[in-house]
């Protein structure tokens, strides 16, 4: 195809040409432009100066709703400025050729995407083709298996309800069309909004171009520049809504399983993790609490008292979370209120000529919420009434795929009828084809909401298994049905990370794995990691042995207790990070590029080298998990540029420049070099804290109920010259919507060392109404060259105390802001 073709643009506000050479037709708009040819319209709207829209149609504008983008982001826009080309921004320039050959570079004329073909039509199935880069590699895609980097893939949105999913399987519970894209050390994001079953070529079919497209609907998508992979984040984030903040307690350890029934079961688990001190906070009851599988019911033979059982949890201080399937059971005339209080308000899902669905899932026969009416939704939140007067905790949004029985498909005939009944959208009848992946977003939507009305200023919480771009704003998640395999575990690590980029930072996977039994060391090691991850949930499946951390005896039991009890101490930290996601959308698990996209001379990711084994915990923790966890021989650690300590020892772990070239010569050679050697134990999981971290931590509690006996630590971690030092803590009530009116404690802390190895810390003011649990604080200092004589506070003296190599001072803490001198 000719790419010489003349360009001409037009500098007025609206203006349209025939041009009759090209055949194309271009107009010019104060945000963008629209170019026209064969009868084919482009249309490229700049939303921010680092943002931009594309649409594309062949006779009419599809219809310009959404079920993703938030309405604020959609219809908002930038001025651009035309030029010969195109037009710019203050940030990317946008030029349009022949073939409606669509490029976007920075201000450097770097190319950041360019067009390798027109877009393909087959009917109104369409591909859109990018050039790819030598250097180009793709994160996201959400929970998706197989490797980090999604470079060299293909894969397919569809949401399927996968039991035991392995690493080659695609599609599995959830569509995320976003991925990040990385070049040369500069970072963009696509969304795809597309709602039908859409695919993602990164390099399959041609090395040289990738491509993604549908069987169906729009060609929709938003180009979101970085260039630093957090800028990308963030943009997200501004386009799809970050997740809420979810309650303290969620990020305590919890305990599931497929299912405890009866009640005692349920309380026997919940009495020997008192007993035996391990710290939790919630547990789990899956399907067999309820009367025959039938959702929004209670089983009252195995649960006969159940809201006095729920009070006698909270007692203990655990949470109860309850699974209620998005399925109701077809049962007319049995006095079961959501297919009574369904059928009379027509909430169900039709067939096309107009009968009610019915497929077969836990209960049998059931029937399925029309969700894409919004007042189907309202409804559907309503079910929860009981359980929320109850004081039941959270909900589990599971089969949401929606997951049907029996079908090789398993979910419905696609030309079930969908009502589009909603604000923004046009009033219609859509096919399962266009509404099957958004189903499980909704569905999470409806009970978000639902809770949100019946506990108003309380933060609901919700965990979804399907979902799609956008789920973030009313669910957690986590990885469905994976197995009890260390592979499995292994790949909790990149799933997690490509979630997190995907909008879904707080997620988790089933610890343990939920098909098959792990053997005692896999159980035990599964466990450790978790604690590091954002959702630290056990769960298994029916007819698996046991997974609680005391079944393996009491060595066992010692080491995954120690690990719970870290991740509690940790509490302040993993808090603060997680506050941090619902400002700006950065996930809490991140990839090693996230914080350091420049640690390679050619800008590739860094973790291409771990193979996305190591993560960081926020910014400033990094682990290291064993990438071949079943094997016992030592593996390479490598850490990012800068100072990094051994978070148990305080150590100091080396400090390191670049680790990789483009060259693999040059490259195998300073990994040689640089590469430390780990050699794995079953009761240990490498950590390390970054240099000039500040790192706050609190005394060890039983659950998150329980106020810390001590002051709140403020871990120094000494940077090395040149390097910066700071950290903040976050703190609120762990469960209202205060946070959000001003009842919120923020405060961020800085440190700095002299010529001569003097160190400061600087406590700045507190931000905020609400009044933190701690009276006291202690600082400690990890990585002293020179052990410090006397200390002072704000000029004062103050008593220096040591443990082991560690200085540290306690004072009482006056939330105005400090300085803290050790010499
Ligand atoms: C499938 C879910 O993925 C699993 O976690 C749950 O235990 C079963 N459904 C039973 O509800």
């Amino acid at each position: 195809m000719s790419r010489c073709a003349v360009r001409l643009l037009f500098p007025t506000a609206v203006f349209l040409l025939p041009l009759a050479a090209l055949a194309q037709q271009i107009r010019a708009t104060p945000n963008g432009l629209t170019a026209t040819e064969d009868g084919t319209t482009l249309e490229v709207t700049a939303l921010q100066a680092d943002k931009l829209r594309i649409r594309e149609w062949r006779s009419a504008p599809p219809e310009d709703a959404s079920w993703a983008v938030l309405p604020a982001s959609r219809t908002s826009r930038a001025t651009v400025a035309a030029d010969v080309r195109g037009f710019h921004t203050d940030k990317l320039s946008v030029e349009i050729s022949t073939g409606l050959h669509l490029i976007i570079r920075d201000h450097h004329g770097n190319v950041l995407q360019e067009d390798s073909t027109p877009v393909q039509w087959r009917g109104e199935t369409f591909h859109i083709y990018k050039q790819r880069g030598e250097n180009e590699h793709f994160f996201g895609l959400g929970d998706k298996p197989g490797p980090l980097d999604r470079a060299g893939q293909e894969f397919t949105m569809w949401n399927t309800d996968d039991f035991g999913w392995q690493e080659s399987s695609d599609p599995i519970y959830k569509s995320i069309p976003f991925f990040m894209d990385v070049k040369d050390g500069r970072s963009f994001g696509i969304l795809f909004d597309n709602t039908w079953r859409t695919s993602f070529d990164f390099g399959r079919e041609s090395a040289q171009e990738y491509n993604f497209g549908s069987q169906g609907g729009p060609v929709d998508y938003y180009f979101l520049y970085g260039p630093e992979p957090k800028q990308v984040m963030a943009s997200y984030a501004w386009l799809t809504g970050p997740a809420p903040l979810p309650p303290l307690w969620s990020f305590g350890f919890q305990q599931s399983r497929y299912t405890y029934s009866p009640a005692s079961q349920l309380l026997d688990v919940a009495a020997h993790l008192r007993k035996d001190k391990i710290p939790a906070d919630a547990l789990w009851l899956d399907i067999d609490f309820q009367k025959n599988n039938m959702p929004f019911t209670v089983d009252p033979v195995g649960f006969p008292k159940f809201p006095e059982l729920v009070q006698q949890l909270a007692k203990e201080h655990f949470h109860l979370i309850v699974i209620a399937d998005t399925h109701i059971a077809d049962k007319p005339n049995a006095g079961y209120v959501p297919y009574d209080s369904g059928t009379a308000g027509d909430h169900f899902l039709k067939n096309p000529d107009g009968t009610t669905y019915v497929g077969k899932v836990w209960p049998g026969d059931s029937v399925f919420p029309d969700y894409t009416q919004a007042r189907t939704r309202k409804w559907f939140g309503t079910l929860y009434k009981d359980f929320v007067a109850d004081g039941v905790s959270g909900f589990w949004d599971d089969m949401n795929e929606p997951a049907v029985f029996r079908y090789p498909s398993k979910t419905m005939p696609l030309d079930t009828q969908h009502r589009i009944d909603e604000p923004g959208f046009a009033k219609r009848t859509a096919s399962h084809r266009e509404v099957h992946n958004i189903y499980g977003l909704l569905n999470s939507q409806a009970s978000y909401d639902g809770v949100l009305a019946l506990r108003p200023n309380e933060r609901p919480y919700v965990m979804t298994r399907a979902t799609y771009a956008g789920g973030q704003r009313y669910a957690v998640t986590w990885t469905g049905d994976n197995s009890s395999t260390w592979n499995h575990m292994r790949m909790t690590t990149p799933q997690l990370i490509n979630l997190g980029i995907s909008g879904f930072s707080f997620a988790g996977a089933d610890v343990g794995g939920f098909a098959g039994s792990p053997p005692a060391d896999l159980l035990t090691k599964w466990l450790e990691i978790a604690a590091f991850q954002p959702i630290d949930r056990d769960h298994s499946a029916k007819g698996t042995r046991m997974h609680e951390p005391w079944v393996d005896g009491p060595e066992q039991e010692a080491i995954r207790k120690r690990f719970i009890e870290e991740r509690y101490r940790l509490l302040p930290y993993m808090y603060t990070v997680a506050e941090e996601t619902s400002r700006d959308g950065m996930p809490m698990m991140r990839p090693l590029f996230m914080e350091f996209p420049h640690a390679t001379a050619d800008g590739s990711p860094m973790d291409l080298v771990t193979g996305g084994a190591e993560f960081l915990l926020g910014s400033d923790l990094l682990i290291a998990p064993n990438p071949s966890p079943e094997e016992v021989a030592p593996y390479e650690l490598h850490l990012p540029p800068g100072t990094w300590y051994d978070y148990w020892t305080g150590a100091r772990a080396g400090t390191r420049s670049v680790v990789q070239t483009r060259d693999s010569e040059v490259r195998d050679s300073l990994l040689a070099s640089q590469q430390t050697m780990l050699t794995p134990e079953l009761a240990k999981v490498p950590v390390y804290a970054r240099g000039g971290a500040i790192l706050p931590l609190q005394p060890l509690v039983q659950n998150t109920d329980e106020t810390p006996n001590g002051p709140l630590t403020l871990r120094v971690y000494v940077p090395s010259a040149g390097e910066s030092c700071s950290g903040t803590v976050y703190s609120d009530d762990g469960h209202s919507l205060n946070y959000r009116k001003g009842d919120f404690f923020r405060m961020n802390a800085s440190c700095s060392v002299s010529a001569d190895g003097l160190l400061s810390v600087t406590l700045d003011p507190a931000e905020g109404r609400y009044k933190p649990w701690f009276k006291q604080l202690r600082i400690e200092l990890v990585g002293s060259q020179r052990a410090p004589q006397r200390a002072s506070i704000d000029g004062k003296e103050a008593a220096l105390a040591s443990t082991g190599a560690v200085p540290s001072i306690t004072f009482d803490w006056n939330a105005k802001g400090s300085r803290i001198t050790f010499q």
